[in-house]
């Protein structure tokens, strides 16, 4: 069957962003949130992105309301009956996830495909909780989801072919290009960033730079968009060190193991942009690197 119609479950930064290209993608787009309140906010980020696309001349506002009317809010997930995809974006629980997946393999028809977001956890686990682990993909985007080209598209030892490469011919007609990867924590991309960023954290530690000239290093010296710093603050502290604490525990190697600072400053709350400080302070304009961190 078709993909006509997409089942997106959480709005927040990623979710959005997900729903967001599949309604751009011309697929009509269920999209739910625990309550009003944060679908309203969700829901408004996606207004807003698509403003400033106007604003930039990169959308047209024919174009933004088209992509608005695909998309249908919801509190309820009795909704995703209608889906024939359904991208779960929550919360990294593996129990909130296990729950979703069951609840959703009752009300969903068997055709329906189940994707996951996650960035580190188990595929294989969350497909074995339902009655379709033949039809379980991982599909994992990145931040900012309107703007990154790329979608990892992750198979378990129980995803059969026909699912799996309707996921990526999916993902390919969403204007991404996916890669295929199997189930391991971090899939490809995780994998070698979180070493990376971890590595920038020790550099850190050990006096090797400061937070500017590390991150122009990376910057200027290898062309990355933004320096590791930059984007620890942008990805998220808490997230970081969550999914670091999971990739360390499946592979039990020192590259995944958190440093020192970065669990401090979470427990700190110094989580990044999203809470105004991180390695950056983001109350002074433009953002200054934090001091007294080591
Ligand atoms: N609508 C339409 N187009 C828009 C837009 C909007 N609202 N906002 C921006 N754009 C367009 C811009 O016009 C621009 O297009 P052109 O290249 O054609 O000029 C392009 O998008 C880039 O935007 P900006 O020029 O405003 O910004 P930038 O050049 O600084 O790029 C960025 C921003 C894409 C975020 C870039 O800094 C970047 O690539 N950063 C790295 C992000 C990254 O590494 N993400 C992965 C994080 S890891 C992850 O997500 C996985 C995980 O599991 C943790």
């Amino acid at each position: 069957m078709d993909i006509k119609t997409v089942g997106v479950v959480g709005c927040g930064l990623m979710g959005s962003g997900i729903a967001q290209v599949c309604a751009e993608g011309g697929y009509k787009v269920i999209v739910r949130e625990v309550n009003e309140d944060l679908l309203k906010k969700g829901l408004g980020k996606i207004e807003s992105f698509l403003t400033k696309g106007v604003e930039k001349g990169k959308v047209t506002p024919e174009r933004k309301a088209e992509v608005l009317g695909r998309l249908e809010g919801t509190t309820s997930l009795e909704k995703f009956a209608a889906c024939d995809i359904v991208i779960v974006v929550v919360v990294e629980s593996v129990q909130v996830k296990h729950d979703l997946y069951q609840a959703l393999d009752r009300i969903c028809p068997a055709h329906t495909i189940f994707a996951s977001n996650t960035s580190s956890l188990s595929i294989t686990e969350m497909a074995a909780v339902t009655k379709r682990a033949d039809r379980f993909v991982g599909m994992h985007f990145f931040n900012p989801v309107p703007l990154m080209k790329l979608t990892e598209v992750v198979r378990s030892p129980l995803t059969s072919p026909e699912a799996f490469e309707k996921a990526f011919a999916f993902a390919k007609s969403l204007g991404k290009t996916p890669i295929r990867a199997t189930d391991r924590s971090g899939f490809i991309v995780n994998r070698l960033l979180v070493p990376y960023l971890l590595d920038a954290i020790r550099a850190l530690e050990e006096g090797v730079g400061s937070i500017a000239h590390i991150d122009e290093g990376m910057r200027l010296g290898c062309g990355y968009p933004m320096g590791p710093f930059t984007l620890l603050d942008f990805v998220g502290l808490d997230t970081t060190y969550y999914i670091a604490n999971i990739m360390f525990d499946e592979f039990r190697e020192k590259r995944f193991a958190s440093p020192p600072l970065l669990k401090r400053m979470v427990q700190a709350g110094l989580h990044g942009k999203k809470s105004g400080k991180g390695f950056y302070d983001y109350s002074q304009d433009p953002p200054q690197p934090m001091a007294g961190l080591v």
